[in-house]
């Protein structure tokens, strides 16, 4: 198990995100005040209000080693060092951004001993993550929203019309589809179709989108009242979507890909029984391909039978993220930024301390695995 090291920075300042041009700094306790940061040509000055924050310095160039600076009180704190990735070849063409797990509607979080914000807060930590994650990824610059799964906790009557009003406030197109936790009603939960009809919502299994330089096909591997995906029934037209488009495949599904025949963390995912075939068949629908899923709640990347697969954790829990990909002529990069919206941030960072401390150690994952760049 590859837990993420401990920051050992002072104020637990670091590098969350690393792209081509841009690099997040994220930090738990800057004392209150001005914050200068520079890097390269780029400087600027962010107020801390003595909790967790996150700023973002851009137009730095690629493929370069470089120190972050970080001064307080016009005295020098601290300084990173990062090394900003190589972008594939060719022209950049187009930008999207994902979120998964949203959870719409729940009101803690952790095992056992759950954590809960205070009840008097105005707009509850599902909704205000998800609402500032996707501003945040269109400001980044996605042309266009994919929401992975897990949107409502219990697809009750009064969480469908949260995820309408979230869907509502998008500036740009977006297409979604299901997690286990839209299909299984609890008490007070209705049928998932009905929710989606009450909340406008248009529902196919398997459909595609073209952006320049990029399919994208979201694809729904949940199964009614089960906590575990499958793929058998999207297979065949998945895969014709991907062979039918001369460009890169990107594949958002909501439950990651199991290694082992038995699960040996919570949730299960794909089973071994279906997950491997799966991945072959699409590899030879169309080998510029990556997949992404959401249900882990954590943040990865590795291959498996020759494809990249990337887990992508929830907007509204330690670490608190959303995906932004960026689409060249020969390739495309992945970053995973931290929800920086100071009521979002205050609350996620929060919750690392779940699990007895765990949680904060294992769903973050590696840099080199949150922000890659990926030649077709
Ligand atoms: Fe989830
Ligand atoms: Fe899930």
């Amino acid at each position: 198990m590859r837990l993420h090291p401990p920051v050992s920075l002072p104020h637990s300042l670091e590098a969350f995100a690393v792209e081509p041009d841009a690099v997040q700094i994220v930090w738990r306790n800057l004392p209150v005040g001005p914050v200068h940061l520079s890097c390269a040509d780029t400087s600027l000055v962010v107020d801390s209000d003595g909790g967790p924050g996150a700023a973002e310095l851009s137009d730095l160039p690629h493929s370069s080693d470089l120190v972050v600076s970080v001064q307080l009180d016009g005295q020098p704190a601290s300084h990173l060092h990062i090394t900003t990735p190589t972008p594939p070849p060719g022209e950049r063409l187009s930008q999207f951004a994902t979120v998964s797990d949203l959870h719409l509607g729940s009101s803690r979080f952790g095992m056992l001993f759950k954590m809960r914000e205070d009840a008097d807060v105005a707009v509850p930590h599902p909704i205000r993550c998800a609402l500032a994650a996707t501003a945040e990824a269109t400001a980044w610059g996605a042309q266009h929203l994919l929401l992975k799964g897990d949107l409502t906790h219990h697809t009750k009557a009064d969480e469908w019309p949260q995820l309408e009003h979230l869907v509502r406030s998008f500036k740009v197109p977006y297409q979604f589809t299901l997690g286990n936790h839209d299909r299984q009603p609890k008490k007070k939960g209705i049928d998932t179709d009905k929710g989606m009809a009450n909340a406008g919502l248009d529902y196919r299994p398997v459909h595609h989108v073209d952006l320049p330089g990029i399919r994208l096909v979201v694809a729904d591997t949940s199964i009614p009242l089960k906590g575990h995906g499958q793929v058998t029934k999207i297979a065949d037209e998945v895969t014709e979507a991907m062979s039918a488009t001369t460009t890169g495949v990107y594949l958002g599904v909501h439950h990651h890909f199991e290694k082992f025949a038995l699960p040996w963390f919570w949730p299960p995912g794909i089973p071994v029984s279906e997950g491997p075939a799966f991945l072959r068949a699409i590899r030879q629908a169309n080998p510029n391909v990556i997949v992404s899923s959401g249900h882990t709640h954590r943040n990865r990347a590795y291959f498996r039978h020759g494809v990249l697969i990337t887990e992508v954790g929830s907007p509204k829990d330690y670490p608190g993220v959303w995906a932004g990909y960026t689409v060249y002529e020969g390739g495309i990069t992945q970053t995973i930024r931290r929800v920086a919206d100071p009521a979002s941030i205050a609350w996620t960072d929060r919750t690392r301390r779940a699990v007895g401390g765990v949680w904060g150690l294992w769903a973050p994952g590696y840099l080199d695995q949150r922000c890659l760049s990926h030649t077709w």
